[in-house]
């Protein structure tokens, strides 16, 4: 008998026990991974949802702070304090220490942030910028808007730009590099800096999922020129609505970047240069002081979930995991996203979906090379590839060890029927 059909009453659910049935071989799964398999199934084979894990809970975000954000809508509202003022301020200086960063300058979100930054730090008119192809359509369309050339490149086994893809891809016209610190994981930097500072270039990181991840000891954010975070709701540091900020070292760009986000103006409406209106707002910097009071808590819970993930789903044939937290001692992954990768992807998908499970394909999983409507022409079939097997399972603060037991354990149930 396998032993998951003896533990799998172990939450005390003895009508929960899946029938499944026993033709199916099951040499797979280690043994040592066949825990409680969680789903029912009925008697015409009918999966049977034990409960519903959504892949993001978005109510969860307000429900967290609830009354801590009421009080603050209440403070900010009587204060009348809503377009650039203390809260902001507070915010900005609170990121700026965590991060070891000279500057950090709150803007509406981040792909305004990265596009403010490449218009501060100087890029000229049609030059060409590096980008991971494993990425947000924002960094290409801030590289556009900011009058640059995005090039998306391949990525490694990390989903992270390849930097010997990048090597390959400069020409006489390539600016700068922008990696994208993607998945709460930073990029191989020292490999990027040393290329970057062979050929004569820029760095820009697209941090919007990098908070709090580190590299050798130094956070993401903290390497490139400006450098965009986002706060939007699903992010590691996510508020009730778009945000975003923008890291930078330097004096003068930073100061480039507040006159950006604010019109140009300088002081009592004489404006220095063209602008934009791209300001974080002060009430949901109110909110996101809140939030970050629990960063740390955050981070190890996303930590403490991929740990468990890494426990329950290791040694599965033909399933690629992230790396578990701690494995790389150069690494601080704070898990804002946990993307795995399985050959039978969409069955994969598909059987969570019957359980109940959210999962997600990363930008739809469309790479930004694949998007030829906005003039890309590049072919970056190992990509591809890769795009054809990844899928994030849920990972969030709100998820209750329960909740991730039954994903994993429905990760298992699905392959053991795709590979039975
Ligand atoms: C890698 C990456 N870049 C840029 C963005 C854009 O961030 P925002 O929605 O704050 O503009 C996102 C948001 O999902 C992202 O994940």
């Amino acid at each position: 008998m396998p032993r998951r059909r003896q533990n799998s009453n172990r939450n005390g659910r003895a009508d929960r026990i899946p029938r499944l049935p026993d033709h199916r071989a099951r040499v797979s799964i280690p043994l040592h991974c066949r825990a409680l398999l969680s789903a029912n199934e009925d008697h015409s084979g009918e999966v049977i949802p034990v409960k519903k894990v959504p892949f993001f809970d978005y109510p969860a975000v307000y429900r967290r702070f609830a009354d801590e954000f009421q009080a603050a809508l209440a403070d900010v509202g009587t204060r009348g304090a809503y377009i650039q003022q203390s809260d902001l301020e507070e915010f900005e200086s609170k990121i700026a220490e965590y991060v070891g960063s000279r500057h950090c300058i709150g803007v509406s979100n981040a792909t305004d942030g990265l596009q403010l930054g490449f218009m501060a730090a100087g890029l000229p008119q049609g030059a060409e910028v590096i980008i991971s192809t494993h990425t947000m359509v924002a960094t290409a369309s801030a590289i556009h808007f900011a009058g640059g050339v995005p090039i998306p490149v391949g990525v490694g086994s990390d989903h992270l730009i390849d930097p010997e893809a990048v090597r390959a891809a400069i020409t006489d016209k390539t600016w700068a590099i922008c990696p994208t610190q993607l998945n709460g994981r930073t990029c191989e930097m020292d490999s990027l800096i040393e290329l970057a500072t062979e050929y004569g270039l820029e760095v820009l990181e697209d941090s919007a999922q990098g908070l709090g991840s580190q590299y050798k000891g130094r956070f993401a954010g903290t390497f490139g020129k400006a450098n965009c975070l986002s706060f939007y709701p699903a992010k590691i540091l996510g508020t009730l609505g778009d945000g975003g900020a923008i890291l930078a070292q330097d004096d003068e760009i930073a100061e480039r970047l507040r006159l950006l986000r604010d019109h140009g103006r300088i002081d009592r409406g004489d404006t220095a240069i063209w602008g934009f209106n791209s300001r974080l707002d002060n009430l949901s910097a109110a909110f996101l002081n809140i939030q970050f009071q629990h960063f740390d808590q955050t981070v190890s819970r996303r930590r403490e979930i991929a740990a468990r993930y890494q426990e329950k789903l290791c040694g599965i044939p033909g399933l690629t995991l992230p790396r578990a937290p701690g494995a790389d001692p150069d690494r601080f992954d704070t898990f804002q996203n946990y993307e795995i990768e399985y050959g039978s992807r969409d069955a994969l998908q598909e059987g969570l979906a019957e359980r109940g499970v959210g999962t997600l394909q990363q930008w739809g999983g469309w790479p930004i090379h694949s998007f030829t409507k906005l003039g890309f022409t590049q072919d970056l079939p190992d990509a591809d590839d890769l795009f054809s097997r990844m899928l994030m399972l849920p990972i969030h603060p709100g998820l209750s060890d329960e909740d991730v037991d039954y994903v994993a354990d429905s990760v298992l149930q699905v392959i053991d029927g795709l590979v039975g």
